[in-house]
């Protein structure tokens, strides 16, 4: 028996492969490396003194899926494979629908070819579009999402819903992630952006270790308590964990279920930098900016369904995200690349 992983090589997927072998879980990666790279799960296999199966192969490829589903007995799957930049998708959004939706069917084809049918998806806190209110629970109005990456998750959400209709035997677990950050606290593997980083947490890192010079801050007249952008930070770590509860309560309650993976606590860009200083004991520049288009004022969740459901919570505080996002980067200043 084995849990196949898709997009097992990248960031999340890399720290839950690990957590499914420490528990003695067999794994099978795929994974076309379009945004990872194949180091992370040699480190993986270093840490655990287990390999996973690993196929490099992209989702969209039926054939390499079948030989997957016939070599190996698989009753699960997780399924990270898939483009995740805001900005890039709205400049490639063919790409986007293609990998996010595309992929997506293309892989609940083949399981229904193989009769596998306990499936977890990675959604994210981007289908809430802009939140009326926070935090967000699981009832709260999803759509009104403003680029294609964003849609693609809210359209796999739909598809997934429709198709658990129609296939009541399969059951899916939908888990919408908040803003994931941190690393392993080995500082073995971790978050790899490509280019210059999107995202805050990797971007104060790179600033931390001297890569950029500073952090401009997009925004400071929202209306949150400093004025800058307020979000949800979860520890990998915590997502990594999430995940097995999730596996382990597919077969309770619903056939069709939406979890908020986040911690409940919103911190600004303000306070991510203060808490990044601590950790790395150095000075962290930056300069307020204009708002990035497209960003919301405020975003965290109610992490209480997952607790009382799948008996999971986040264990990990703002600290010890950025004291081992911190230890990634400092041994690791160019992340996999040597
Ligand atoms: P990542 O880019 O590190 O991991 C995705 C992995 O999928 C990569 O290893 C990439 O090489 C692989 N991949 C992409 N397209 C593929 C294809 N067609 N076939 C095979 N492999 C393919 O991203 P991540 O941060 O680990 O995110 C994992 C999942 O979680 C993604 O679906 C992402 O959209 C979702 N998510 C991420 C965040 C975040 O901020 N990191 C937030 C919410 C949701
Ligand atoms: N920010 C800066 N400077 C930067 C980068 C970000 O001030 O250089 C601010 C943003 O304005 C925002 C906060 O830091 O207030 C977090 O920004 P991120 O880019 O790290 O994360 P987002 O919340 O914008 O995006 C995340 C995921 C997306 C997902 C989105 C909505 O990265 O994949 O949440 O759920 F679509």
């Amino acid at each position: 028996m084995a849990i196949l992983v898709t997009g097992g090589a990248g960031y999340i997927g890399s720290h839950t492969v690990l957590t499914l072998l420490e528990r003695g879980d067999d794994v099978v990666v795929i994974d076309n490396l379009s945004n990872a790279s194949r180091t992370s799960l040699d480190r993986v296999a270093e840490l655990t003194g287990r390999e996973p199966t690993v196929y490099i192969a992209d989702i969209l490829d039926k054939e390499a899926l079948r030989t997957i589903f016939s070599r190996h007995n698989i009753t699960d799957v997780i399924h990270f494979a898939g483009l995740k930049s805001v900005s890039e998708s709205v400049k490639e959004p063919l790409a986007y629908y293609e990998n996010n939706v595309t992929g997506t069917l293309v892989l609940l084809h083949e399981m229904l070819a193989a009769g596998v049918n306990h499936f977890i998806f990675s959604s994210s806190a981007t289908v809430y579009g802009n939140p009326e209110s926070v935090p967000l629970n699981e009832q709260a109005r999803t759509g009104g999402t403003t680029n294609p990456y964003g849609t693609s998750k809210y359209m796999v959400e739909q598809i997934l819903a429709d198709f658990s209709h129609a296939q009541p035997d399969f059951r899916i677990t939908c888990l919408r992630y908040f803003n994931p950050v941190g690393a392993h606290p080995s500082g073995r593997i971790g978050e790899d952006p490509n280019g210059i980083p999107n995202n805050l947490v990797p971007y104060i890192s790179q600033v931390a270790i001297g890569k950029l010079e500073t952090v401009s801050v997009f925004g400071n007249d929202y209306p949150t308590p400093d004025g800058t952008g307020v979000r949800d930070y979860i520890h990998v770590m915590d997502l990594a964990t999430g995940h097995l509860a999730a596996l382990d309560s597919q077969d309770k309650g619903a056939a069709f279920k939406v979890f908020n993976l986040g911690t409940g606590i919103g911190y600004s860009v303000l306070n991510l930098i203060e808490a990044f200083e601590k950790a790395a004991q150095t000075q962290i520049p930056y300069q307020f900016v204009a708002r990035r288009p497209g960003d919301i004022a405020e975003c965290w969740s109610d992490p209480s369904l997952a607790r009382t459901e799948l008996g999971w919570q986040a264990t990990h505080n703002l600290d010890d995200m950025m004291r081992d996002t911190w230890n990634w980067q400092k041994n690791n200043p160019n992340g996999y690349r040597m």
